[in-house]
């Protein structure tokens, strides 16, 4: 990491707690190293990814339905799945400054950190495992879910009985997954407790080339639709060393994470499974997971394109991408540039003065039902107005003392600063079409 990059991260860390993005996890007592909470700024965004994602993967698509499936999962599952075999990295250790790391993470033997000389590697399994039940033998071990798509897999006879879809279709999921990571770093890029938001996509086995392909442009213009700069973002494809047990092909979704050692940081994987799970599911369980297309009358074991993505990396990513620091009229200031459809606040009430609240409150209450809003008197105009930069808030309407005469209130535009005055009887449909079309069009 270069001191700017290292700079950036620091800035942005400290940004997320002060504004309430993000919180260490148990900060009172220490922090548990690599855990985060999400606070109230930071679950919103967190939703209003979540949701797009949902919007763009599931609602909007007729041959994609979803589901959610429970955390805590049949230990078979992960016998079957080859989790239980495959699913540990190879780890060293220096010697030197006892700091610990992936093998695949560190070139050569020496310490990145220090330089000293690293151990020979172990291997670390990366499951949760946990008992259930009152005694605690091997017949109570139960596992934490690695990954939301085994469950999908397992499923598969399920949802076809229950919504007759038919090939090609998917299905999707979003919610925690759990693993032990070794060297859990990074903010939330690496941590042990994340969210991931998945899609396996069945299709016949020869039409799997083509969805690959299609999946991997669907899923690079998501990320462009949330604002992120299309030159952050890159398609990598796996060389055939890299791909996971299961993958026939792989192409990671990349973002240039200011810390990752050549400038990139994987946001989603797509790959194409082949029929890998369902066939590991078949044999391990001895039920028939095989699809029966009634047109044709076969019996098809469907191949699968998975696209798997988290929402902490996509979160990190539209923070860094919409973090700048500006001189404006001679100030500085923080601006978080969100995108307004994932901005956590979309509308700030102000009122020039304390005297003006009450005024300024019954403009809130006409507004907040119809977005998200919020309320704030305490301190200076101008630091109202940088405290909602920063949180990334894109509209403020301010309540002056001319509105008593004209009722007329000022929105102003956190990335241009243009200011627009309307009547406050039309607000409510004039932030309407601004949400709707952007800023100035409204
Ligand atoms: N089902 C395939 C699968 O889980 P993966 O590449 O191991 O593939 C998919 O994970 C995505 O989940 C990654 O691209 C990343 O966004 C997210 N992810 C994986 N491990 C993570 C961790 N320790 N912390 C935060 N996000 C993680």
């Amino acid at each position: 990491m270069t001191a700017d990059s290292d700079g950036l991260m620091k800035k942005l860390v400290s940004l997320c707690k002060r504004r309430g993005y993000v919180f260490p996890s148990g900060e009172i007592y220490g922090g548990l190293q690599s855990s985060w909470d999400y606070g109230p700024l930071g679950v919103e965004l967190k939703r209003n990814i979540e949701s797009k994602w949902w919007e763009y993967m599931v609602s909007t698509r007729s041959n994609v339905t979803g589901m959610d499936t429970a955390i805590i999962t049949h230990p078979r599952v992960w016998e079957a799945s080859g989790h239980l075999e495959h699913f540990h990295d190879p780890l060293v250790d220096c010697l030197k400054c006892k700091s610990r790391f992936r093998q695949d993470h560190v070139r050569g033997n020496v310490c990145p950190d220090c330089g000293g000389e690293l151990t020979e590697p172990r291997d670390f399994g990366l499951m949760f495992k946990t008992s259930v039940g009152a005694v605690e033998d091997d017949s109570s071990i139960v596992y934490l879910r690695p990954e939301t798509c085994q469950s999908i897999f397992v499923n598969f006879r399920n949802v076809v009985t229950a919504t007759r879809m038919k090939l090609p279709f998917g299905i999707a999921q979003t919610g925690k997954a759990f693993r032990n990571e070794i060297t859990a770093r990074n903010f939330v890029f690496r941590s042990r407790e994340f969210e991931q938001m998945e899609m396996e996509f069945f299709c016949r086995p020869g039409e799997a080339d083509r969805w690959f392909d299609y999946w991997t442009e669907e899923r690079l213009r998501w990320y462009a639709e949330l604002g992120i700069r299309e030159e952050n973002l890159r398609i990598r494809r796996h060389e055939e060393s890299e791909l996971a047990h299961y993958a026939k092909a792989c192409v990671d979704i990349e973002y240039t994470f200011p810390f990752t050692g050549d400038g990139w940081g994987e946001l989603e994987g797509i790959a194409n499974r082949t029929d890998y799970d369902l066939r590991a599911h078949m044999n391990a369980s001895g039920q028939d997971l095989s699809f029966h297309d009634q047109a044709s009358n076969e019996k098809i074991v469907p191949w699968v394109v998975e696209t798997s993505g988290g929402i902490g990396r996509t979160f990190l990513a539209v923070l860094l991408d919409a973090y700048r620091e500006e001189t404006v009229e001679g100030r500085e200031r923080v601006v978080l540039g969100l995108h307004r459809d994932l901005a956590p606040i979309k509308v700030a009430v102000l009122p020039l003065s304390r005297k003006l609240s009450e005024q300024a409150e019954e403009v809130f209450r006409m507004v907040s039902p119809h977005f998200p809003a919020t309320f704030d008197v305490t301190g200076s105009i101008g630091k109202r107005y940088r405290r909602m930069d920063e949180a990334g808030t894109p509209f403020c309407v301010t309540l002056d003392f001319d509105s008593l005469e004209d009722g007329a209130v000022t929105i102003r535009e956190r990335d241009s600063l243009d200011q627009v005055r309307v009547p406050i009887s039309t607000l409510v449909e004039k932030l309407t079409k601004i949400m709707e079309r952007g800023w100035p069009e409204g």
